[in-house]
């Protein structure tokens, strides 16, 4: 079994290990790694019973002490009352600072598993084991961790970098084919912002060695994060078709997934961008997008979507930057008035 590995250089050093079966050899990939400690694993009730009991043995089997906490799957758990939970279990296990956490999930656990380990005795070190596909390309790496609080999504958090990010593309296999397919919309985010090469392999569904597809994500996303850690500038590259894609979710009451979302909210920046001035690229993106079986129609109107774009934690001032592709490719951040954003999406036809 090959094992590719992926360092990212940013406040913190850390390695990505990607293999396609090698879930059992965590533990050997820690002690590598760290002193043996305590690691209290963050999970879900859809993850853990499939792969907890193997992380768990396998960090016993290398000298780690571990204790679980499982919670509910699904957004709605994202909340600060179960970061609280979290925690008082570290407290109760004696969880003390040379001690780690680990996330065994999705972006949810992934988001709150690293912001309990920001905020814990004021920050400990975290290990990700990502378990969906969107949190393999996306989530994982990067540092950025939240949780939800009524008023939007990821609106508390922290940057945080993990110590180690440890992907088995095996576990991919037990997801939802709808959930898979929402991590294939970060996918094709990447191609479209900085990889034409990725952008024509991913176009046809179920073409390309998925393990290598990912690789190149990961890498493209350490590139940016090594350069912005602190999402000044470039990182917001990655925000390609989330500012949309956010309202979208939220105007939908969540019932929308996040990469059914982020899929419309890609073909709205490329209408813009054409509105904008910018080479039309909506027949491109939207094709790709149907293929892998998203809807391609936005339900709300500019009105309605800029209404949540103005609440959005990305806006500066008076100001909102969209992601728009000049190419595939290649995406440019233009920094612009809100309303202008609104007269955009109406002259795109929303
Ligand atoms: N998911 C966007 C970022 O990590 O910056």
């Amino acid at each position: 079994m090959e094992t590719a590995k992926i360092t990212v250089r940013a406040s913190g050093t850390y390695d990505i290990l990607i293999s396609k079966g090698g879930l059992s050899g965590i533990g050997k990939a820690a002690a590598e790694r760290f002193k043996p400690c305590t690691v209290a694993i963050l999970s879900d009730d859809k993850v853990f019973p499939l792969y907890g009991k193997t992380v768990m043995d396998s960090l016993e089997a290398a000298s780690f002490r571990t204790v679980a906490h499982v919670i509910p799957n699904g957004e709605q758990s994202k909340t600060l009352d179960n970061v609280t939970a979290f925690i008082d279990c570290m407290v109760k296990a004696q969880v003390t600072r040379t001690d780690m956490v680990l996330a065994l999930g999705g972006g949810v656990v992934g988001d709150m598993a690293g912001f309990a380990a920001a905020i814990y005795l004021r920050g400990i070190p975290y290990i990700q084991v990502p378990t969906t596909l969107l949190a393999a390309v996306d989530s994982s790496v990067g540092g950025k961790t939240a949780v939800d609080i009524s008023a939007g999504k990821n609106l508390v958090g922290a940057f945080h970098q993990p110590a180690l990010v440890y992907l088995d593309t095996e576990n991919l296999k037990t997801l939802d084919p709808s959930v898979l397919r929402d991590g294939f919309a970060e996918v094709i985010k990447y191609g479209v912002i900085l990889d034409k090469k990725l952008f024509d392999t991913v176009a046809k569904p179920n073409s390309f060695d998925l393990k290598e597809v990912i690789a190149r994500c990961i890498e493209i996303k350490r590139d940016v994060v090594e350069q912005d850690e602190f999402d000044k500038g470039l990182r917001g590259l990655l925000n390609f078709g989330h500012t949309f894609g956010h309202a979208i979710e939220k105007l939908s009451g969540f019932t929308i997934t996040h990469g059914s979302a982020v899929a419309r909210g890609m073909i709205i920046a490329a209408k813009v961008a054409r509105v904008y001035g910018f080479t039309d690229y909506t027949d491109i993106i939207t094709k790709v997008v149907k293929d892998y079986g998203f809807e391609t129609d936005c339900p709300f109107k500019a009105n309605e979507l800029y209404s949540v774009i103005l609440s959005d934690k990305k806006r500066s001032g008076a100001n909102i930057t969209l992601v728009l592709p000049k190419q595939i490719g290649a995406c440019t951040l233009e920094k612009m008035p809100a309303s202008q954003v609104l007269e955009l999406m109406k002259k795109a036809g929303l």
